[in-house]
């Protein structure tokens, strides 16, 4: 049993009280911290803007793979969060995971003064 064509339609419908109720849902059944679960759930909340809870949930993650610290970090650099994005920056260093090519930029976004980012 899985919750993605549910988060999917959210995604889709734009509804982020639609999302927050999935989440709501998922935490009663414990599926929360299921990976695809969370990423999804995620994925939403920095959709919409929603960084601060969607960082609490990537913290909440078991397992993050590059994909989802790529979103986190692209949703801090799109939304101006400077500080959270040096500091998650180096929290993905420490993390030990290999960055893709989408980290590379990311992070080179990070360190460089990106006023001539590709908005
Ligand atoms: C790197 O990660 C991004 C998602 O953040 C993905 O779209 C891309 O395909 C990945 N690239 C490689 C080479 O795995």
């Amino acid at each position: 049993m899985t919750l993605a064509p549910l988060l999917k339609l959210c995604l889709h419908s734009g509804y982020v009280w639609a999302s927050e109720a999935v989440h709501g849902y998922a935490c009663k059944i414990g599926l929360d911290s299921d990976e695809f679960v969370g990423g999804g759930l995620v994925n939403i909340y920095l959709k919409f803007g929603k960084v601060k809870e969607g960082r609490v949930l990537f913290e909440e993650m078991p397992e993050r793979d590059v994909v989802l610290w790529n979103l986190m970090l692209k949703a801090y650099l799109d939304m101006g969060f400077k500080e959270e994005a040096v500091e998650l920056s180096s929290a993905f260093h420490r993390s030990g995971l290999y960055p893709n090519e989408t980290t590379l930029r990311l992070l080179d976004r990070v360190s460089g003064d990106d006023s001539e980012g590709d908005k």
